[in-house]
C-alpha cells in the first residue's frame, strides 16, 4: 500500500497530519511518501505540479490530498496557480470518477441551515465527471479580437464530451446506485446545450444494462432547486464536471458543514486521489482550528475503494460517528453545550474512539 501524501496549502498540512495519524494507528503496513502540490510547490519549484510529485503520484496506489490554493497565489499567471496543479494531477492520472457523498450525521442536524425535517436522514452520493467538460476543453483563452469594429478583450471556453467519456461515468454511477437505493438522477442542460443532449442520450442507452436501477433526468437549474426543496428525493446524482462542481458544494452545505465531507477521485482501476471537499481555508490556516474529519473520512474512502478493506473503512467511520455522539465539535460544527475542540484534539478523539 504505497500512499503519496500531498498536504498542500492553508489548513491542508494540519488536517492531513490528523488523517495520517489515524491511518498509521490502523497498522495496515502503509508506505507513505510526502510531496508538494499547489501553492507550496509553486513557492519551492515555480510549478504547482512539479515533476518529482508527478513521479511519486504515478507510482503510488493512492494519494491523500489536503487542499490547495490561497490568496497569495491568485495573481500569478494561470499556469502557476495552485488549482492548476489539482486539475493537472486529476487529468494526468485519468481520475475521471469523482465520488462526493453528502451524508447528514444525526448529531449535526441542527448545524444545517435547512429545517431538520428536510435534511434528517440525508444520504446522497454525487458522481461528478472530473477530467472532461469545459474544465479542459480547447480552445480556451482571453484574446484581443475585433468585434463590431472595435478591438475588445474576448473570453472563450469550450464544453465538450465524447460518448465514451459519458458512458464510463454513467457506468460508475449505475454501479454505485446498485449498491445503494437503486435510484440514479442524471443532471444535464439538454434544453440549451448539445453536449448535454448527448449526455442524456447516452444515459438512456446505458440504462438498458441496468434494468434494476431507476434512472431519472433533471435539468441542472431544477436540480439545484430540488436539492434545497426536497433533497431526500435523491440517492445517486450523476453529472458533468462543471455542474458537479456547483451541485456538490450545494449538497455539502445541506449536511451542515462542508468540513465533514470526504471525496474520492478514481481512475479505471480504482487508483484514487482522496481529499476533503472543502478548500484550503486560508483564514484559519495554522491556527489549529480546522475540522480534520473530512480528511479522516477520505482515508476511510481510500481503504474502501482503492484497498478494498471495507472493515478498516467502516472502523474509521464508526470512530467518527462516536466522537460526534460524544459531543466533540470543531468551530465549523459547534453547537451550544458541545465540547469545543481544535484540529489536534479532534484527531486525538478519533484515535481514542478507534
Ligand atoms: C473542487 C474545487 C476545484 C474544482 C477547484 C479548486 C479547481 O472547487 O474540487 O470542487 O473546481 O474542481
Ligand atoms: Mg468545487
Amino acid at each position: 500500500m504505497n500512499i503519496c501524501v500531498l498536504p498542500g496549502d492553508g489548513i491542508g498540512p494540519e488536517i492531513v497530519a490528523e488523517a495520517v495519524r489515524v491511518l498509521q494507528a490502523l497498522e495496515l503496513g502503509c508506505e507513505l511518501e510526502t510531496a508538494l502540490l499547489g501553492g507550496c510547490a509553486v513557492d519551492a519549484t515555480g510549478e504547482p505540479y512539479p515533476e518529482a510529485t508527478r513521479r511519486l503520484a504515478e507510482q503510488a496506489d493512492a494519494i491523500l490530498l489536503g487542499a490547495v490554493g490561497g490568496p497569495q497565489w491568485d495573481r500569478l499567471p494561470r499556469h502557476q496557480r495552485p488549482e492548476r496543479g489539482l486539475l493537472a494531477i486529476r487529468q494526468q492520472l485519468g481520475l475521471f470518477a469523482n465520488l462526493r457523498p453528502a451524508v447528514l450525521y444525526p448529531e449535526l442536524a441542527d448545524a444545517s441551515t435547512l429545517k431538520p425535517e428536510v435534511v434528517a436522514g440525508l444520504d446522497i452520493l454525487i458522481v461528478r465527471e472530473l477530467t472532461g467538460d469545459i474544465y479542459f476543453g480547447q480552445p480556451r483563452g482571453i484574446e484581443s479580437r475585433e468585434i463590431n469594429g472595435r478591438l475588445q478583450r474576448y473570453g472563450f471556453n469550450t464544453m465538450h464530451y465524447d460518448e465514451s467519456e459519458i458512458r464510463r461515468i454513467l457506468q460508475v454511477a449505475f454501479e454505485a446506485a446498485r449498491k445503494r437505493r437503486r435510484k440514479l438522477c442524471s443532471v444535464d442542460k439538454m434544453n440549451v446545450l448539445e453536449t448535454t443532449q448527448l449526455w442524456r442520450d447516452v444515459a438512456n442507452e446505458t440504462a438498458a444494462d441496468y434494468p434494476d436501477v431507476e434512472l431519472s433526468h433533471q435539468l441542472v437549474d431544477n436540480a439545484a432547486m430540488q436539492l434545497v426543496r426536497n433533497p431526500k428525493q435523491f440517492d445517486v446524482i450523476v453529472t458533468g464536471n462543471l455542474f458537479g462542481d456547483i451541485l456538490s458544494d450545494e449538497a455539502a452545505m445541506l449536511t451542515g458543514s462542508i468540513g465533514m465531507l470526504p471525496s474520492a477521485s478514481l481512475d479505471e482501476h480504482n487508483k484514487g486521489l482522496y481529499e476533503p471537499c472543502h478548500g484550503s481555508a486560508p483564514d484559519i490556516a495554522g491556527k489549529g482550528l480546522a475540522n480534520p474529519l473530512a480528511t479522516i473520512l477520505s482515508v476511510a474512502m481510500m481503504l474502501r475503494y482503492t484497498f478494498a478493506n471495507e472493515s478498516a473503512a467502516s472502523h474509521i467511520e464508526s470512530a467518527v460517528k462516536k466522537v460526534l455522539a460524544q459531543g466533540y465539535r470543531t468551530a465549523d460544527i459547534d453547537q451550544p453545550g458541545a465540547q469545543r475542540v481544535g484540529t489536534r484534539a479532534m484527531g486525538d478523539a478519533v484515535l481514542a474512539a478507534l
